[in-house]
Parts: structure tokens; sequence; C-alpha cells
């Protein structure tokens, strides 16, 4: 493989003030790429603001010989996103790649979290992405070319205590993308979506006594420089990535059990005794749109059983 490099494209990445989207920030950049470093600067809560972090990532960057510019609008008004991917047009004149990073946490049992933690975090995460992803898409869909990365976690594939506003945010997420990879596939935008593991000032309450070396940020920007990158084929995949492991995570489903609704209608009974079939995950599929999944059932009726 020659090496993957991003000369003469534009790239955004929200939330690249510390963390994640800082090491996305500085391996898109070291690879050609000039990137606009958004960061609200505000605590993992989202409470606060300011310009420092997205400054000194920028700095970083310019130091290193490469090109950036700072914006500190937050993603979760669509003010925010317009002037966020603005910040990409005034700066460098067009965008082609988009980074969904930036995100916070106000994790509590669901029996004690309010609607207000609820929305604030939904409001960041997936209403946040939507804010960025909208005018960029706009503008990609314009020039036929674009690719843009979100951010989910294995607590919205997997589940995680006290993490419920979290956790629905996060698989929204991978929702959106394989909706808009299909809307996008003619105007060659790519969406793909990572769930990483890594040590940040967000996960250290949450992986203690995991050792953070093993699991540095800077372990996940190859992933993500590369699905930005034109050597990069795949479209609405999702990603396992974390301490040197990339994985394909997917959502499928299993033969299932079939009657011939003319012949017997299903019954809750006929679920019970059908269940170990429905569970069982020999022959599972992973359908690539809705349609496969319609298509299945149609092609059982037809089989005449
Ligand atoms: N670290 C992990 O293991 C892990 C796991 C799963 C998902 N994630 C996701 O990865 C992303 C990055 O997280 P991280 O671990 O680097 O944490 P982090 O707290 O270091 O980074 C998040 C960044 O987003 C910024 N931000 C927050 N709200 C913002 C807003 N409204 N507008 C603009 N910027 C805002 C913060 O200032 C911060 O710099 C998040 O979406 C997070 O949910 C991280």
């Amino acid at each position: 493989m020659s090496n993957i490099r991003l000369d003469g494209k534009v790239a955004v990445v929200t939330g690249a003030g510390g963390g994640l989207g800082r090491a996305h920030a500085l391996l898109l950049a070291a690879r050609g790429a000039k990137v606009v470093v958004n960061d609200l600067g505000g605590s993992v809560d989202g409470t606060g603001s300011g310009k420092n972090m997205a400054d000194l990532v920028v700095d970083e960057i310019k130091k290193a010989g490469g090109e950036a510019a700072a914006n500190y609008d937050s993603v979760a008004t669509a003010e925010g996103g317009r002037a966020i991917i603005d910040t990409a047009v005034k700066s460098f004149g067009r965008i082609d790649i988009l980074i969904n990073n930036a995100g916070i946490l106000r994790d509590k049992s669901f029996s004690n979290m309010s609607e207000e933690m609820w929305d604030t975090v939904c409001a960041v995460h997936l209403k946040g992405a939507y804010n960025c992803t909208k005018p960029a898409y706009d503008l990609m869909k314009a020039q036929s070319y674009g690719r843009i990365v979100f951010t989910t976690s294995g607590t919205g594939l997997f589940g995680n205590f006290g993490q419920t506003n979290y956790g629905a945010a996060k698989l929204g997420l991978v929702g959106f993308a394989n909706s808009l990879r299909q809307e996008g596939a003619k105007y060659n935008i790519h969406c793909n979506t990572i769930a990483p593991i890594a040590m940040t000032r967000m996960t250290e309450g949450l992986m203690q006594g995991v050792p953070g070396d093993l699991f540095a940020p800077e372990l996940i920007s190859p992933l993500v420089a590369y699905l930005v990158s034109d050597s990069c084929a795949q479209s609405g995949e999702v990603f396992v990535v974390g301490g040197g492991m990339v994985a394909r995570a997917f959502i499928g489903e299993t033969q299932g059990a079939y009657t011939n609704p003319k012949k017997s209608e299903p019954t809750p009974e006929w679920v019970a005794d059908n269940i170990d079939k429905i569970m069982n995950t020999d022959g599972y599929t992973i359908p690539k749109a809705v349609q496969d999944d319609t298509l299945k059932v149609v092609q059982l009726m037809q089989s005449g059983d």
C-alpha cells in the first residue's frame, strides 16, 4: 500500500481541542489536509467554554508545518454547525472531510436522569452531528465528493449502565450514517462510523484499572485517516477501534423462524415455541438496506412453504 495522503483536502474535526479529536486533527494535518479545529472548550459535562483548547491544537499543527484554523462554536445549535462549516469555506475554500467527534457525558441511572440531562446529551451527540453534517453535506453534494465519519460508542452498540441518554444518541448516529450513506452514494459521499475505546478525560473515570498508555487516542486516528482517504471503498460501516485493534461491528439478523401467514398465522405461542430458532445466530445475515430485509420475507413467502 502506498502512503495514504490527504493533500489538497479540507477537513473539519469537531471537538478537536483534546482527546480523540485532537489526535485525529494532528494526523489528518500530518497527512496533508488543511484542518478546521473546532472545540467549544468546556468540560466533560458540556458546561463552560473557551478558546484555549482549539487554539493550542492549531498551534501544534502549524508548528509541525501543517495548515489549520480554529473554530469555537458549539455543535449543539444549527447556527453553530453552519459557522463551523463556514470556517472551512472561509479559511480554505471548501470542505471534503467532516469528522463528527464532539461529545459530552451526563451519566446517571435512568431513574435519576432528568429530562434536561437526556436532552443536553442528545443535543450535542445526535443533533450536533446533524447540525454540522447538513451544511457540509450540501456542499459535498454540489462538488460530488465527501467523506463523513460519525463517532458512536460501545454504549450505543452494546449498552452501559448509567448511559441511557448517551446510548440512545450514539446508536441514533448509526442509523443516521446508514441512511445518509445511501443518499450520498451517487454523489461520491461516504459515511462511516467508529466506536472508539481510548483513555481520554471522558473515559478516565470509566476505564479505571485499564492501562491508559495501551489505549492512547492516537491509536484511533489511523482508522479515521483511512476512512476519509481515497483508498477507502467502504461506506455505511461501523468499526470498533482501540488499543491497536480494528474490527467491523454490524447489526444483522438471524435466519429466524418462519410461518406462512396464509396457512398458519404467527401467535404468541408460536413465538414461544420457536424462540430458540429465532435466537440462533447460525446463518446470521447483514442486510445492507431495509429493502434486503423485506425481500427476505417476500422470498420466504414465494418459496410456497
Ligand atoms: N474515549 C472513548 O473511549 C470513547 C468511547 C466511545 C465514544 N467516544 C466518543 O468520542 C468522542 C470524543 O471523545 P473523547 O473521549 O476524546 O472525549 P473528550 O472530552 O476529550 O473530547 C470531546 C471534545 O468535544 C468538545 N465538545 C464538547 N461539547 C462540544 C460542543 N457542543 N461543541 C464543540 N465541541 C464540544 C470538548 O470540549 C472536548 O474537547 C465523543 O463523541 C465520545 O462520545 C469516546
